[in-house]
């Protein structure tokens, strides 16, 4: 049994090779650079590129027998016991127009043999570093979750009404996304919904209690590898929409501090289902009352 006071296996050299990271996103950032289009509205910036770069070098030299799946195309020996994820800048969009909230996202699957490639391994370590804040977030399996090393865990606040929630939009085919009525819906019910710009950050903001909840359709294993297992030892939970476990694969996330995570399936089958929605003017209704009464005010 692993005690408080065995070392941590795989933080501290992650923790490094992010903070690292982050280093060069804040001095990309203060240099300016360019951004190109992936497609749609999807962004990527030299910052993106060069970054993964460092990072899969870094990891290399560290862990040369373990894999690497990055976002920005690296796919190094996948048939390896260890793979790590990586986002080198989660919130991109964030990061081109100067807005600074974005961080460096390490998720570590421990995968055994004979495991097919879409079946899930167990996430054993994670570290999200936001690099304007210098705030590291960081898990291992069986050994909490931790910010800038002090133990976090996720809010008690027990219901929904009295939540500040979060969630987040895709950049490419925005058209088939129906995350706006979600949006709705939950900003009725909720002290309000964030979307900040950055999934890694909202997953660890839940695990560190900030925020009771987060989900968004369409997320990447990268995006979701280290924060799925801050919310686990943080003492929340993450499934998917219905409530069944999330995978790495599952491309929906619902995470929360766990008391209020019955409350949110049930919301969510209500809303796939189209029961008990709120109602809300539409912008001709609502040009139309202003209409009215600025005829009676005259
Ligand atoms: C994006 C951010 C954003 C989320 C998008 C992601 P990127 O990642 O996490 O918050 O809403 O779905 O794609 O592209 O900035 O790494
Ligand atoms: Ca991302
Ligand atoms: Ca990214």
């Amino acid at each position: 049994m692993t005690s408080d006071a065995t070392p941590f296996q795989w933080i501290p050299k992650a923790s490094e090779i992010a903070r690292e990271a982050g280093a060069s996103l804040r001095e990309f950032l203060a240099q300016g650079v360019e951004t190109e289009y992936k497609g749609d509205v999807d962004l990527v910036t030299v910052a993106d590129r060069t970054v993964e770069k460092l990072i899969r070098t870094r990891l290399a030299e560290s862990f040369p027998d373990h894999g690497i799946y990055g976002e920005e195309g690296t796919r190094d020996r996948l048939d390896q016991e260890f793979r790590w994820y990586v986002d080198p800048l989660d919130g991109t969009t964030n990061f081109a127009h100067g807005v600074p909230h974005f961080c460096v996202s390490l998720g570590l699957e421990q995968r055994p043999s004979g495991l097919s490639p879409d079946q899930d391994g167990t996430l054993v370590a994670g570290v999200i570093y936001d690099p304007m804040q210098d705030e590291l977030f960081s898990a291992e399996r069986g050994r909490g979750a931790h910010l800038d090393g002090k133990p976090i865990s996720v809010s008690r606040i027990p219901e929904l009404a009295e939540s500040l929630i979060a969630t987040g939009f895709p950049s490419r085919k925005r058209h088939d996304s129906p995350n706006i009525h979600f949006y709705h819906e939950f900003t009725l019910r909720s002290h309000g919904v964030r979307r900040a710009g950055s999934a890694a950050l909202d997953l660890a903001y839940v695990a560190s209690g900030r925020f009771e909840a987060f989900w968004e359709f369409q997320l990447n294993p990268w995006d979701t590898a280290a924060g799925f297992l801050l919310i686990e030892e943080a003492g929340g939970r993450i499934t998917d929409f219905a409530g069944a476990p999330f995978s790495l694969d599952s491309r929906e996330v619902l995470a929360s501090n766990g008391l209020i995570h019955d409350e949110l399936v049930g919301l969510f089958s209500d809303l796939f289902a189209g029961r008990n929605l709120a109602s809300i003017p539409t912008p001709a209704e609502f040009a139309a009352r202003r209409a009215e009464r600025s005829t009676i005010a005259n």
